[in-house]
């Protein structure tokens, strides 16, 4: 914080506003709107493009640089040395963990990753064909009704477990809503397995056969996990902050959190990416579906590029991109006409000037998509797997919002609708 100070005129009010300025350790000031209210003004905003929503010393983005930081480490190094759970570490208590601290949290998590038998049959309340984020918006609320001694948000120790519970629980959540989609049976958890190898087991193992999960396929996975793990405050980490100012539990937090990322402008971009490149079909038909793209009159998109905050490589699609490459060449998979469709795509847009001019790169969600193709993941999974990775990111700012102080969460408007007008009886309307 700093004695800076912006001053406001407004037409037609005599006196200038006075308003405080804040510096971070990086990135803009803010200015400090509060006093307006007192003058009955707001501000308006809308998509919150230039608006800080909160304080927070979790994760910092450079748009403009193309840089990601989690608690000051850069995203590249943390998919090089780091791993999922010790990502998870750093997002949740803010240094990297020693070795005892990393062993015990690993094996917390591992002791969390069962869920309550009954959630079994709460999943046969859904139709076999529900959409897994559909599943997992309701099974994720349900934990609420199943872990009551995690629901106190003014005891710390309950806000642990919870944390526990929704990072450990969630895949095993989402292998669960894939598994009742295939009329398969549910796996239980290995715990003899790492966080990304043990998903895998659970998603593609069946109980009569030794599940034989790849590492470079794991990797890969927990890259993935890693990369989605936290983005400052996007729709879906406000969405948890918004829900948990009311002082709703974690688990409804979450899957409000779950439902905001549902949609194609945000995890849902993924899905979003492959049906494109199917719908494409061919490398002939692209140069349509990019004058498209270009046509205003036109609402179609191409899905995985461009981005709020990044005017600049997105990083995490740097490593990404490497990581796709490394799965293809493990799988010998080089000629997929889907991937040679990607390739075209991603060559035409950064050479075109519509997309040049508006800074329109690929995004982390162009190159996830071909990943998990290549892995085995149906597209229906995509965005369940963005939302098993960035839990931790939920957790971590709902936690920082909750154990600081915060008020409830109550935007306001710009209002354009009548002004006051009196009600007209049934018979003498129309
Ligand atoms: N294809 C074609 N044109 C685009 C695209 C695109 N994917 N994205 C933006 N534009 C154009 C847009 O038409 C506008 O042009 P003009 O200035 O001529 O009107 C300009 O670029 C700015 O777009 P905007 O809608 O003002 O940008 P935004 O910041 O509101 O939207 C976005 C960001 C991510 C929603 C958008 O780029 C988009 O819809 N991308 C496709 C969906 C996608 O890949 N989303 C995943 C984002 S990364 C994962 C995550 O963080 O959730």
């Amino acid at each position: 914080m700093s004695d800076k100070k912006a001053t406001l005129k407004v037409d037609g009010l005599d006196e200038t506003i006075e308003l405080p300025v804040y510096s971070g350790t990086l990135g803009p000031d803010v200015i400090d709107v509060g006093a307006l209210t007192s003058r009955d003004m707001f501000t308006y905003d809308p998509g919150f493009v230039s608006t800080a929503a909160c304080e927070s010393k979790i994760t910092y983005i450079d748009g403009g640089k193309g840089i990601l930081l989690h608690r000051g480490y850069p995203i590249d190094q943390l998919a090089e040395h780091s791993d999922y759970l010790e990502t998870c570490y750093l997002l949740l208590y803010g240094e990297l963990p020693t070795a005892e601290q990393k062993e015990t949290f690993v094996s917390t998590v591992k002791r969390h990753t069962m869920v309550h038998e009954q959630i079994r049959t709460f999943f046969n309340g859904f139709r076999r064909d529900a959409h897994p984020m559909a599943v997992m918006c309701g099974v994720v609320g349900a934990l609420s009704a199943f872990y009551h001694d995690s629901l106190d948000i003014s005891d710390e120790h309950h806000r642990q477990v919870a944390a526990f519970r929704l990072i450990a629980k969630m895949p095993t959540l989402a292998a669960m809503s894939y598994k009742f989609s295939i009329g398969q049976p549910f796996m239980y958890p290995d715990n003899n397995m790492g966080y990304a190898e043990n998903f895998l087991h659970m998603m593609f193992g069946n109980p009569c056969e030794p599940s034989n999960v790849s590492p470079v396929l794991a990797r890969a996975m927990d890259r993935i996990f890693l990369l989605h793990a936290d983005h400052e405050q996007n729709a879906s980490t406000s969405t948890v902050r918004l829900a948990g100012s009311s002082g709703a539990n974690p688990f409804a937090c979450i899957a409000a959190g779950i439902a905001a990322l549902w949609g194609p402008s945000h995890g849902g971009a993924n899905e979003a990416v492959l049906e494109m490149l199917e719908e494409i079909g061919d490398v002939s038909r692209i140069d349509e579906f990019v004058s498209r793209a270009k046509d205003k009159d036109d609402p179609f998109r191409l899905m995985g590029f461009g981005h709020r905050v990044y005017k600049n490589f997105d990083p995490r699609a740097k490593v990404m991109k490497e990581a796709a490459d490394d799965v293809l060449a493990e799988l010998g998979i080089e000629n997929d006409p889907l991937l040679a469709i990607a390739k075209r795509l991603e060559q035409i847009a950064l050479e075109d000037p519509y997309f040049i001019e508006r800074k329109l790169y690929p995004n982390v969600d162009f190159y996830s998509g071909i990943i998990l193709k290549a892995i085995g993941i149906p597209t229906s999974m995509f965005t369940v797997i963005f939302a098993v990775g960035r839990t931790v990111g939920w957790i971590a700012h709902w936690h920082e919002m909750i154990s600081g102080s915060y008020r409830i969460g109550r935007p306001r408007q710009l209002y354009t609708g009548h002004t006051q007008r009196d009600f007209v009886a049934l018979e003498k309307r129309g």
